[in-house]
């Protein structure tokens, strides 16, 4: 391929490179993936209003997210073992955020750990924490966040028991991959993947080998999420990691008004509309189906994030259009690293900036703090029509 122009070339090209445990990873759902599909596809659903012969010069696509500066409202969303994407990946995508100005959130399932990126990166990012049965370990990471230099902690509500991912049972998903003939063979066709990964240590879970003791396999994902999510997480545990970390908090996976409502009273500082990029509840609403009345929920109390099947500058210019705050991208930075490490984050970061700044200029409008329902065919309403309508 030329050159990668839409993040769906560089899906392409992340499917050639990586094997293909990690790319059926990142690019899959639960069970029949429903809700992973119509996360892109009700983005399509929705249409813009093109407006003409208005100024277009000096346009901005800066904005504020919990209060930080940021180029755009576009984060990059806790991704689990991105560095199974390209060879210390977290640290190439929290390298090319910082120098796009977006905000990078490390995975409490990552490869490479909370000091890695502070050793390496050197810019403030944020992290991701699951609600655990070992509260110590918990208190730990807390701890080790604040002294690698977090500037807010991003709890994660939905996965208190790992979704039903088939691919992954079938694949026998672990990080490091196990020696069997089929890792082996299909390994053998990814020598640049394998060469980057042989040059690194970071080949495992970095946060959690060497700081617990007692868990049956830490390579792998689900045996680690059976042993160790707490399936009895309740908003009093909320409470406690928020007085435990005392920073800024957003809660991640609200899906529904009556949660969303609880979030805005829990004194969290936003909280992202998501259903874990369709990995978790399949048959759940898509996520910018169910942005609209959280927003009404909520109103100014809380800032609501949002994230699930963003796939180009468009669709996150819908997301504020129905009362997002900021978004986040997860297989769009990931397909990017698959495909060209570093440089392919970058490449991701760009096209949805240029398409977010393109389709911003051709709707009339030169600020991205303008954005509203009035971009929306039908505005809100209209545009909830079509999705419903449209099945
Ligand atoms: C982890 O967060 C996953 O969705 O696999």
């Amino acid at each position: 391929m030329a050159q990668p122009l839409t993040i769906e070339d560089l899906r392409i090209l992340a499917k050639r490179r990586v094997p293909r445990m990690f790319y059926d990873y990142a690019d899959s759902g639960a069970w029949t993936e429903s809700t992973y599909r119509a996360n892109e596809t009700d983005f399509a659903k929705i249409k813009l209003r093109q407006r003409v012969a208005v100024d277009m010069t000096n346009r901005t696509l800066a904005s504020t997210m919990i209060g930080e500066t940021v180029a755009m409202p576009v984060a990059l969303a806790p991704t689990g073992m991105t560095g199974m994407q390209h060879a210390d990946g977290e640290i190439l995508a929290a390298k090319a955020a910082a120098k796009a100005g977006v905000p990078f959130t490390l995975s409490t399932m990552s490869i490479c750990s909370l000091e890695d990126i502070a050793n390496h990166v050197g810019s403030p990012f944020w992290f991701q924490l699951y609600v655990m049965k070992d509260r110590d370990f918990s208190a730990r990471l807390i701890e080790r966040a604040r002294r690698a230099g977090v500037t807010a902690l991003v709890l994660t509500l939905d996965l208190q028991i790992l979704g039903q991912r088939h691919k992954d049972i079938r694949n026998g998903l672990s990080a490091p991959p196990k020696p069997t003939l089929a890792n082996l063979l299909n390994l053998a066709t990814k020598p640049a993947w394998c060469l980057k990964m042989l040059d690194t240590p970071r080949r495992s879970f970095g946060n959690i080998v060497g700081h617990v003791t007692g868990v049956a396999d830490m390579s792998s994902l689900s045996s680690w999420t059976a042993d160790q999510f707490d399936p009895k997480l309740d908003w009093d545990d909320i409470k406690r990691i928020k007085e435990q970390w005392g920073g800024k908090l957003i809660i991640k996976g609200i899906l529904d008004p009556e949660d969303a409502e609880l979030a805005a009273q829990s004194g969290a500082d936003a909280l992202i509309v998501s259903n874990h990029g369709g990995r978790q509840l399949d048959g759940a609403l898509s996520s910018i189906e169910a942005l609209p009345e959280i927003v009404d929920q909520v109103g100014n109390r809380i800032e609501v994030h949002f994230d699930g099947g963003i796939r180009s500058g468009q669709d996150v210019i819908k997301a504020l259009a129905l009362g997002a705050h900021g978004t986040y991208i997860g297989r769009a930075f990931l397909y990017g690293l698959g495909a060209m490490g570093e440089a392919g984050v970058t490449r991701s970061l760009d096209i949805i900036r240029k398409e977010l700044d393109i389709t911003m200029a051709l709707c009339g409008l030169r600020d991205i703090a303008a954005v509203d329902e009035k971009i929306l065919v039908g505005g809100r309403d209209g545009a909830m029509q079509r999705l419903v309508a449209a099945g």
